[in-house]
């Protein structure tokens, strides 16, 4: 087995932001492992697809064991898996606050202590979670108090994981997107969510992905929460 391409697991991986991701890590010629419920098999040698809900911790346990097994090594985790639910606080369903404590929260802590737990062994390895720039900002008329709850959580994890880990060479960061024409938003919304950023217009897929590779091809940065959001962190 050879160990010296280097190796990345995505969540999220069935379509939009996860699965541009996994395109562009293969066209750098990284080892891949994609995730999600509903992932298709991969006749590519170096894409491998492991189906599972990511909210179980089983999930992460395959995940990584199918990592290190086929591949040797974890040398990124992104977690990109999320679901985003938006509704005036009070008509929040029990099943909304599992669903997205779920897939946010445990999605992400299960499979990055896997992650972080081989990366230790190497010494090496970089962490780079999806979160959003509502966190920073909420926006009137668009309720959303659990993709704060749960991404500002991740946000705040990321610095505590950075700082944590800073001295064992292992990173972690984060990408704040903007609103991203992904399949999450119907073409015919578009017009209207691109007015919520300053700039005015919506952001591409292509602009997350783009700052998951910068971040992870960046020794020097940890700890960092980099907005791709038309501006709207900072400010109206
Ligand atoms: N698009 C935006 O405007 C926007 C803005 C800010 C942040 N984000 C974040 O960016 C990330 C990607 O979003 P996107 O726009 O690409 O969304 P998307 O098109 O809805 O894709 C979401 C991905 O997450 C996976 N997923 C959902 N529930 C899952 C579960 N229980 N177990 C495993 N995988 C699950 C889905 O796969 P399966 O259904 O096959 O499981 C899918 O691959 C998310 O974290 C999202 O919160 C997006």
């Amino acid at each position: 087995m050879s160990t010296s391409q280097k190796v990345v697991v995505v969540t999220g991986a069935s379509q939009g932001i996860g699965a541009e991701i996994v395109k562009a890590f293969r066209k750098l010629d990284y080892r891949v492992v994609a995730t999600a419920r509903s992932v298709s098999p991969s006749d590519d040698p170096d894409l491998l697809t492991v189906a599972g809900d990511i909210a179980d911790p089983a999930t992460a346990q395959r995940v990584i064991a199918a990592a290190v097994e086929r591949f040797g090594r974890v040398d990124t985790l992104v977690n990109n898996a999320g679901i985003f639910i938006a509704k005036p606080f009070t008509q929040y369903a029990a099943e909304d606050y599992a669903a997205a404590i779920g897939v946010n929260v445990s999605g992400f802590f299960h499979i990055t202590q896997r992650a972080i737990a081989e990366m230790e062994k190497h010494a090496s390895g970089h962490v780079v979670t999806i979160t959003t720039s509502l966190v920073d900002h909420a926006i009137d008329g668009v309720p959303s108090v659990l993709a704060s709850l749960t991404k500002g959580g991740l946000n705040a994890a990321t610095r505590s994981l950075a700082i944590e880990y800073a001295k064992r060479g292992i990173r972690a960061n984060a990408v704040s997107p903007g609103i991203i024409k992904s399949p999450m938003h119907a073409e015919q919304t578009h017009a209207a969510l691109g007015a919520l950023h300053p700039m005015g217009h919506m952001g591409e897929m292509s602009d997350i992905v783009n700052a998951v590779l910068y971040l992870d091809a960046a020794p020097f940065v940890t700890g960092e929460i980099l907005h791709v959001d038309g501006g709207q962190s900072a400010g109206h």
